[in-house]
């Protein structure tokens, strides 16, 4: 043999080993490769698929040849990939990345992260490469990380809009309160006025009537004095009148200001003492009815109670020009009320109220004020008058009794 010819041929010889040699390279890299490789055709046909296609998608190399890459990609993924990998088809020799989910052999769903290269037109590959690897567990943690922080957003939500509604809350309660001193105060003002004005009525009682009368015995006990023992006597009988009024007078005084009884007795007892007294004072007959009133009440309530039905009936006689007038009294175990109505000439409440110097139906509507509880008033001219009462019997009360 010629040798040129042999040289040649020993030329060729070690090309083709240096050819067989990086081959056999190249697939060892590939096969070895944690990653997976898939060739595609243009239309996504698989014509190669390394080993670790098996482990990571189930499937042996050659399962996968000659299907389209796309069919087992998810049907919501696919939309968004075909078109990506029909522009990787117009740009030879470029790379494009993305993430989709691939159906595993087993069913289940795996995320896979893929690099796509155009080579088609490269002579020694002729195909889409694409790298792929399995990133579902870190997919799955993106998506715990992202539920965990939608959870905690929407606690963080949760808890501001309780902390607003309790800021809110807070917000009304102190405005509650402050209108409740603000109405505590307006009371006190008012209770001392009506204590001045109690007050100012004993003075005018003490001097107008004790006082005169004490007055008055002076004098006759002076002229007394000055005459004969043996018409004296005339002048000790005036005396002794005038005592005995005094003595009327003052226990009066006391029993209007406050009965003892109301203390000792308690409120039935007084109610039907005061009745007695009122009829024979004022010819007015009082009908009386009670239901569940049983036992003592506290101070507080039997005292406004009492007071309540002394100044409406009072006000029956100065004003309504009835001969009888019917009062009511009744207990739930949640509240006590007293009504006291007449069929009298009753009056226009909205003028008497806003003229603002009925100290009584105020009085009357304070007191129950005081005690948690409400007064209600009907009256209109010519259709008599009713006053009711309710307290409750389940609020602690701390007010002064008067
Ligand atoms: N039962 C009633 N029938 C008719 N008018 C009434 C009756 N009760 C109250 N009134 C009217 O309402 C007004 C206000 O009553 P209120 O008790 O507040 O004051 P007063 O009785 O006039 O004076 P006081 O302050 O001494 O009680 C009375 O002046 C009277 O015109
Ligand atoms: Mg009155």
């Amino acid at each position: 043999m010629d040798d040129q010819i042999i040289k040649t041929l020993l030329i060729e010889e070690s090309a083709e080993e240096t050819l067989r040699k990086s081959e056999e390279r190249f697939r060892a890299l590939i096969e070895r490769s944690y990653d997976g490789v898939l060739l595609l055709t243009s239309t996504g046909e698989i014509t190669y698929a390394s080993p670790s296609t098996h482990s990571i998608l189930g499937h042996q190399g050659d399962e996968l040849i000659i299907q389209n890459a796309f069919a087992l990609m998810h049907p919501e993924d696919s939309p968004k990939i075909i078109p990506k990998f029909q522009l990787l088809l117009t740009r030879p020799e470029e790379t494009l990345t993305a993430e989709f989910r691939y159906q595993h052999k087993n069913g289940y769903w795996r995320w896979l992260e893929c690099t796509g290269t155009n080579l088609l037109e490269n002579q020694s590959v002729q195909a889409v490469v694409v790298n792929y690897r399995d990133i579902t567990e870190r997919k799955n943690n993106e998506e715990a990380l992202m539920q965990a922080h939608n959870k905690l957003e929407q606690r963080v939500q949760e808890r501001t809009a309780e902390l607003v509604a309790a800021n809110s809350s807070l917000r009304e309660q102190i405005t509650e309160r402050k209108r409740a001193e603000a109405e505590l105060q307006r009371l006190s003002h008012r209770l001392v006025e009506v204590q001045e004005h109690e007050r100012r009525s004993i003075a005018r009682e003490l001097h107008d009537e004790v006082g005169q009368i004490l007055t008055g015995l002076k004098m006759t006990l002076e002229l007394t004095r000055r005459l004969p023992p043996e018409t004296a006597n005339s002048g000790f009988e005036q005396a002794h009148q005038q005592v005995n009024d005094l003595l009327t007078h003052v226990r009066n005084l006391s029993l209007e200001l406050r009965p003892a009884m109301l203390d000792d007795l308690g409120l039935l007892p007084t109610l039907f003492w005061h009745f007695d007294r009122y009829t024979s004072q004022t010819e007015i007959q009082v009908n009386f009815k009670q239901a569940g009133i049983e036992g003592r009440y506290s101070p507080e309530l039997e005292t406004a109670i009492y007071r309540i039905v002394q100044e409406a009936l009072t006000n029956v006689a100065r004003h309504s020009q009835v001969n009888e007038v019917t009062v009511l009294l009744w207990a739930n175990p949640e509240t006590i009320s007293v009504q006291i109505e007449d069929q009298g000439v009753g009056f226009k409440k909205e003028s008497v109220m806003a003229a603002g110097h009925s100290n009584g139906l105020t009085g009357m509507r304070e007191r129950a004020a005081l005690l948690g509880g409400k007064l209600m008033i009907e009256s209109s001219p010519g259709s008599g008058t009713c006053v009711t009462a309710e307290l409750s019997l389940l609020k602690p009360t701390t007010q002064q009794t008067t």
